[in-house]
């Protein structure tokens, strides 16, 4: 009877063990599970912050009940800590320090949506090489990045750190991150382990309030949420991280659909899912448990591997193994993963790292990358009379602005690591680059970017009157974008208007800048000023960027990776939206409509009395220097049929004075199908130098795969009828050409 229980209970621990693992690292991850004790498998799963006391999380250490920290940036400290974890805990397994690197550690790129307004990934990618190698120096082994919600609300703080509104685009931009934080090698001493976040649906935040309720259809989640995530999973990325809202009712971290059904077991992923900071115990406050204990319990069954910060699994994991509440098997196979994750970044081989002097920050390589960024992210939305760029037969300049010279505002959200000492400003910048040849008088006229003060607009003025040329740099300050920094009035903020309005008045030809962590409704703004680049937040170079593009020594080749509404209440607004039964046409703006009009008069469209039928930009626009010619869309052929491709192609041709640099950008639309699709989808784009009169073919490639969608029934498959495709300079123009899938 003894002999065939413990067969049994070997039995039980051998499956609950199963080597999924294979090779040596299996055999040594099934070696270590079988020696570690529950207290120790817990303390693995269990993700702490630093705190103040150095005694006590030594101690923390070396009992085990620890298996990585965020926030210690430092490497001889981590060094320390981690020489107590390998020597003088029983197994010796190494912690893994972790960091939010959202957009650079040292050297800072452009906010994520600022990239993304590149269309440029190997910038992206680059950026994020650069922040690894930072940030590896330090110690560091693992990003909280990159972020890859959707989102098609700019009063979410967060669309600072997302790459717009757009599935495709983030898909391509967040494997190119994966790319750039993991290298080839994620046991190199320069790779650190990436984070696709936050899984998922964050981004469809009710009324763009930071962690919001979400209500997501499943083919919604599948068609637009969950692509750029099954991406990074495809491009190897070694984590992802729960997001703290609930979708329809179930908070992800409790989200067994998600995280097993979809994660796991469509995905087939085996790397680390951690939970977001206390997103575990924040479920009591959702409402979906009572105590900690429970949350605890509904988050290993949900398949959360990593507890940050909510302290459920190291109080309640234990009693709730030993009571049968949860299985000893679900633990081991989620301290499986943690373990993997170790090994993969070569952690029990190399557990320090090499302390450097000096640290390999801001090197010229780094700087001139982040600044490549910053000049491909800007968005050149208006330029009037081609004021843009500027000559040095512009002798005075007036620069103006609160942005005009502010360090630390133009590196954006998510910079823990900066220092705004480095950072070059638009007005340091330009002063460097024109040199004697044009005078410059900066009054910034509002201090920040909130000032309602408007005593600085007079002096401001006073500068404007006195220059050939004013640039404002207005925009918002960092702290007003990014995570919990919502807004529901997305103007400018403070007098910046004001500002804006005075300096018009002066009949002095008026460049605006505009660098935040949002598209803002600058619809007064604009009609004020003759040119407008929107720069979002560019990072430590912005300024020699922006310098560059003022004057002509790079030419504007950004696009908006999100649309720009015109007013909040039109809100949430993106180009990829569905048609109605009654799109909008004959419309009749309010003031337009004639007192006492009958009700049946003006028709009934959709659109708003208002704001009418379109964002102020579209998703897709930016102009440049130059212009572009697109030639008519041909088809290699009209059919399309399973397993095979079409080739669509255009001839491009920059019809202007500049060498330049144009994103060709491939859009579809299903024209008829069983549930009603987007006006248009982006597949693919693609940017191109042209020189001044050059032409260039654009060939694209269509497959079945890119048609498909996910149908009532939840089936994911391309519906034969007729589709219409473009290749364009943006969502809104061009000619399609059809053709039919068969
Ligand atoms: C954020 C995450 C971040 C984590 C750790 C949370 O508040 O939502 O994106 O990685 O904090 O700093």
């Amino acid at each position: 009877m003894k002999n065939s229980l413990l067969l049994l209970i070997s039995f039980l621990l051998l499956a609950s063990f199963k080597p999924q693992d294979k090779g040596s690292m299996g055999a040594k991850i099934n070696s270590l599970l079988t020696k570690m004790t529950l207290q120790e498998k817990i303390g693995q799963m269990n993700q702490l912050n630093e705190w103040n006391n150095s005694a006590e999380m030594e101690q923390t250490i070396r009992s085990g009940s620890v298996g990585s920290f965020l926030n210690i940036v430092d490497a001889k400290k981590s060094n320390e800590l981690q020489r107590i974890a390998v020597e003088e805990t029983r197994l010796g397994i190494p912690l893994i320090f972790a960091r939010d690197v959202i957009h650079g550690f040292k050297t800072i790129f452009p906010i994520p949506l600022g990239q993304a307004a590149t269309w440029n990934p190997q910038l992206a990618e680059n950026g994020a090489r650069v922040a690894a190698m930072e940030a590896s120096a330090a110690g560091i082994k693992w990003t909280f990045a990159p972020m890859i919600d959707i989102t098609r609300d700019p009063r979410w703080g967060r669309i600072a750190e997302s790459c717009g509104e757009d599935t495709y685009l983030t898909s391509v931009f967040g494997a190119a991150m994966v790319k750039g934080f993991q290298g080839d090698n994620l046991s190199a001493p320069t790779s650190i382990a990436a984070c696709a976040k936050h899984f998922a649906g964050y981004g469809a935040t009710e009324s763009g309030k930071d962690y919001n309720t979400t209500w997501i259809p499943e083919v919604q989640l599948r068609d637009v949420y969950l692509p750029s995530f099954k991406a990074a999973s495809e491009a190897g990325v070694a984590s992802f991280m729960c997001s703290f809202n609930d979708i329809n009712g179930i908070p992800s971290s409790a989200n067994v659909h998600l995280n097993k059904d979809i994660l796991r077991k469509e995905w087939g992923y085996n790397g680390v899912l951690v939970s977001d900071w206390g997103s575990i115990q924040q479920m009591i406050s959702h409402g979906v448990c009572t105590d900690l204990k429970n949350a605890a319990k509904m988050g290993v069954e949900a398949g959360v591997d990593v507890d940050m910060m909510s302290f459920a699994y190291t109080n309640h994991l234990e009693s709730l193994v030993k009571s049968g509440e949860v299985s000893i098997k679900t633990v081991n196979a989620i301290v499986r993963n943690i373990l993997r994750l170790k090994m993969r970044l070569g952690l029990f081989e190399n557990p320090y790292v090499k302390e450097q002097n000096p640290m390999p920050y801001y090197t010229q390589e780094s700087l001139q990358k982040a600044k490549q960024a910053a000049i491909e992210g800007a968005i050149l939305l208006k330029n009037d009379n081609n004021l843009l760029p500027l000559t040095t037969a512009t002798k005075k300049l007036a620069i103006i602005g609160p942005l005009s010279d502010s360090q630390a505002d133009q590196l954006g959200t998510w910079c823990f690591d900066a220092e705004p000492e480095h950072s070059v400003t638009p007005l340091k910048a330009i002063q460097q680059l024109v040199g004697n040849e044009v005078s410059i008088i900066a009054e910034k006229g509002l201090t920040y970017s909130r000032d309602k003060n408007q005593q600085g607009i007079e002096k401001a003025v006073d500068a404007a009157k006195s220059a050939d040329v004013v640039l404002v740099f207005v925009g918002e300050e960092a702290i007003i974008s990014g995570e919990a920094r919502c807004r529901a009035d997305i103007n400018l903020p403070g007098a910046q208007s004001e500002l804006i309005a005075a300096l018009k008045a002066t009949g002095k030809p008026l460049v605006m800048v505009v660098m935040a962590g949002r598209p803002l409704t600058i619809g007064t703004e604009l009609n004020n000023a003759d040119a407008v680049l929107y720069a979002f937040h560019g990072g430590t170079m912005a300024g020699p960027a922006l310098a560059d593009l003022i004057f002509g020594k790079a030419v504007p080749s950004g696009k908006l990776p999100v649309t720009i509404p015109r007013m909040v209440g039109q809100i949430p607004i993106y180009y990829a939206h569905k048609m109605t039964g009654r799109p909008a046409q004959n419309i009749d703006l309010i003031d337009s409509i004639p007192v006492g009009a009958t009700q049946t008069s003006i028709g009934f469209t959709s659109y708003y009395l208002d704001a009418g039928d379109s964002p102020l930009f579209h998703f897709g626009y930016g102009l440049s220097y130059s212009s572009f010619s697109y030639s008519d869309v041909s088809l290699s052929s009209n059919k399309l049929q399973d397993g095979k491709t079409i080739t669509v192609s255009c001839n491009i041709t920059n019809t202007g004075k500049y060498d330049a640099e144009e994103v060709a950008q491939l859009y579809i639309r299903d024209l008829v199908a069983s549930l009603a699709r987007p006006v248009r989808e982006l597949k693919d784009f693609r940017k191109i130098h042209l020189k001044a009169g050059e032409t260039k073919t654009v060939s694209f490639m269509l497959n079945n795969e890119q048609l498909a969608f996910y149908n009532a029934n939840l089936v994911k498959r391309t519906e034969p009828g007729d589709f219409q495709v473009w290749i364009s300079t943006d969502s809104q123009s061009g000619k399609p050409a059809t053709f039919r899938k068969i």
